[in-house]
């Protein structure tokens, strides 16, 4: 089972990878199109990859990722991490689908500058996570959050929030 999850896993993560680092690429291709065959063939092809691919891919990933927090040691700092470099492509992957919506209307472009660095951040944050998950580095919370991993911890943290109960 953990096998077959895994595999599923890494085989989503690789689609949706794929999917976001060429997307800025379709999104820059629109340069100098205008409105016609071309464009509407453009348009066609990158929400064909940001709809019908990458997302997808995403929520198999998301959702293999979650049932395989039960089934294996999850409970490590570098879990945490990688956690939150997660959050940081989900939100990246909904910039995608931001710049899409607009971008096939009249008079709008994705300029060099911006292709070059949403690429660019796709890499580094795939490349980082990655290296987080396979290398499983040490990381000792004690040394900069001590209460991090502490059963209640949550609790103190927020002791002086009272919450009003009806
Ligand atoms: C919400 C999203 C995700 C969740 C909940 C999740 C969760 C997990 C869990 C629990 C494992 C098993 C860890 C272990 O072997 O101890 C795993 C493995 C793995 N994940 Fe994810 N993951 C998510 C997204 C990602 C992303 C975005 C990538 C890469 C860009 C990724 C790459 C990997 C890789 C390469 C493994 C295999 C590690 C190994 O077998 O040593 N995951 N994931």
């Amino acid at each position: 089972m953990t096998t077959l999850l895994k595999f599923i896993h890494l085989a989503t993560i690789a689609i949706w990878s794929a999917g976001l680092i060429v997307l800025p690429f379709l999104f820059w291709q629109r340069r100098g199109l205008e409105p016609g065959p071309e464009l509407d063939r453009l348009h066609r092809f990158t929400r064909f990859i940001y709809v019908e691919i990458t997302s997808p891919a995403a929520f198999i990933a998301i959702g293999t990722g979650t049932a395989l927090i039960f089934l294996q040691t999850t409970f490590l700092e570098w879990f945490s991490l990688k956690m939150v470099l997660v959050g940081l492509m989900a939100m990246l992957h909904v910039v995608a689908g931001l710049v899409l919506g607009h971008l096939f209307e009249p008079g709008r472009r994705f300029g060099r500058a911006a292709f070059v660095s949403l690429t660019l951040s796709y890499l580094v944050l795939i490349t980082a996570i990655l290296w987080v998950v396979l290398a499983k580095p040490p990381i000792d919370s004690n040394q900069f959050a001590t209460e991090l991993f502490t059963p209640g911890g949550l609790g103190h943290f927020f002791a002086d929030t009272r919450i009003p109960m009806p």
